[in-house]
């Protein structure tokens, strides 16, 4: 009898990929994808700590699967992700949800599988949480969900300790891969026919630091000596770390898309500092004058926060100014969220709730219209898209360009996983509708 498997992924594109991975162990248990919740022998939950409504979020769903549980005893619920690696958390799930199965952390991950068999076997909870200082990352990826796009770690951790965020606390120190063994699965990805390598890290930037061998820019130039048409992305650079030697390899390398992350996060010096980020807004904009210069169809992108204690209006108006100025494409905005046992979570001055509410709407408000004039551009214009799914309501396929941008157009021929042309009509926020020009 068929066992299904369904899993709830909360945050990132780094979790989205480790949701893959869980997918590849349940799968070597036997487990095949289910068609809906309801149905699954086995529900996973991916959760995510970085910000509390996503921690939230989970809680709600886990809580609301009790029900379920009490009808179907023989289900599994399994809580997983960084938020189970923050102190305390396995025992608030335990207590909380007592119906809750297996909790299982990010660093043993490896250990899913053995975890699941040992749960059918004594029917006892399991939570087997291990320190972060003994990580042992979870390497073997044999299911993946987003052909023709395939996501590849290179690092895990982050050394930065910016005073908001959790996830050093969680995901432990910077561990870098050997550079063999990416560039082996990348040729393994490339050799089966996928066209767009995503390198995943917290801060890309200082890959190889913690061995010595390879820099990110040399890391980037090997895997750039595979002459085929693909696409090269990377996630999350770090400006601190973000030099010239890397935007020298971006500008030589066809492969390598001209679209930059580079997270901002405030666009006042004050409160960049504290937020221990260790650059100046004016330093931040002379890189993205270097980035420019060197790639001058470059895009940027960024992560903004707002509301980080004692923001005044002042810094607020500060971070508009770089929004406008440094010109991004698109930006990822966030209300400061405090995560307790970090540093910024002890500070004095937290912003009240309407204060952030307001900020974030007026970011918002600046970030879209940026976006929408940009799109605007795109009007008349013929791009390269990477096909890579067909939207069902729409009746339409739907791809991006290098630089991110979704656009949709109808073809009479499945094209998914192939590079196509298309003339854009019609512009809408972030997306464009366009018809096929070869
Ligand atoms: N509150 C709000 N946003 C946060 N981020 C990280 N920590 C927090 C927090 N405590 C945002 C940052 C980071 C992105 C991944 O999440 O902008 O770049
Ligand atoms: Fe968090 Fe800063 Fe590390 Fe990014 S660089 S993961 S924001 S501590």
């Amino acid at each position: 009898m068929n066992k299904y498997y369904w899993i709830v992924t909360y945050g990132c594109q780094m979790n989205v990929h480790e949701s893959e991975k869980i997918a590849g162990i349940l799968r070597s248990c036997g487990y095949t994808e289910g068609t809906c919740q309801e149905k699954a022998d086995i529900i996973v939950f991916n959760t995510c700590c970085i910000r509390e409504n996503a921690e939230n979020h989970a809680y709600g769903n886990i809580g609301a699967l009790k029900k379920l549980k009490k009808q179907r005893r023989d289900l599994i619920i399994a809580v997983g992700g960084c938020m189970t690696q923050q102190v305390g958390a396995a025992e608030k799930l335990k207590k909380k949800f007592p119906f809750v199965d297996i909790v299982f952390g990010t660093h043993n991950l490896s250990s899913f599988g053995q975890m699941i068999e040992k749960k059918l076997s004594t029917k006892k909870t399991i939570v087997d949480i291990w320190d972060k200082e003994s990580a042992v990352d979870h390497e073997d990826i044999s299911y993946r969900t987003s052909y023709p796009n395939a996501w590849v770690n290179i690092m895990y951790g982050c050394n930065n300790f910016c005073s908001y965020c959790i996830v050093p606390y969680v995901r432990g120190r910077e561990r870098s891969r050997d550079s063999e063994d990416i560039i082996k699965e990348v040729n393994t990805l490339l050799d089966s026919g996928y066209k767009e390598i995503t390198l995943l890290g917290q801060n890309v930037n200082s890959y190889g630091n913690d061995r010595g061998e390879c820099t990110f820019p040399q890391l980037l130039q090997k895997i750039c000596s595979r002459k085929e048409k693909f696409r090269l992305r990377f996630m999350t650079s770090n400006p601190k770390d973000f030099g010239e030697e890397l935007v020298r390899v971006i500008a030589e390398n066809e492969q390598i898309c001209n679209l930059v992350h580079l997270p901002v996060q405030a666009g006042s010096d004050r409160i960049l500092k504290l937020m221990n980020r260790k650059y100046t807004a004016k330093e931040y904009l002379e890189k993205v004058e270097m980035l420019r210069k060197y790639v001058p169809d470059c895009q940027l992108t960024t992560d903004i926060m707002v509301g980080f204690p004692t923001e005044t209006e002042e810094d607020f108006q500060q971070t508009l100014s770089l929004v406008k100025e440094a010109n991004f494409s698109t930006a990822f905005t966030f209300v400061y969220s405090k995560r307790s046992g970090t540093v910024a979570a002890t500070m004095d001055g937290q912003i009240s709730e309407e204060i952030k509410k307001d900020r974030i709407m007026r970011l918002v408000d600046l970030v879209n219209q940026q976006t929408r004039r940009l799109s605007a551009t795109y009007e008349g214009r013929t791009i390269e898209i990477l096909c890579e799914d067909f939207d069902d309501k729409r009746g339409q396929y739907l791809g991006r360009d290098e630089y991110g941008r979704m656009g949709y157009f109808q073809a009479d021929r499945n094209l998914i996983g192939e590079f196509v042309k298309i003339k854009i009509d019609k512009t809408s926020g972030v997306s464009l509708e366009g018809t096929l020009a070869e």
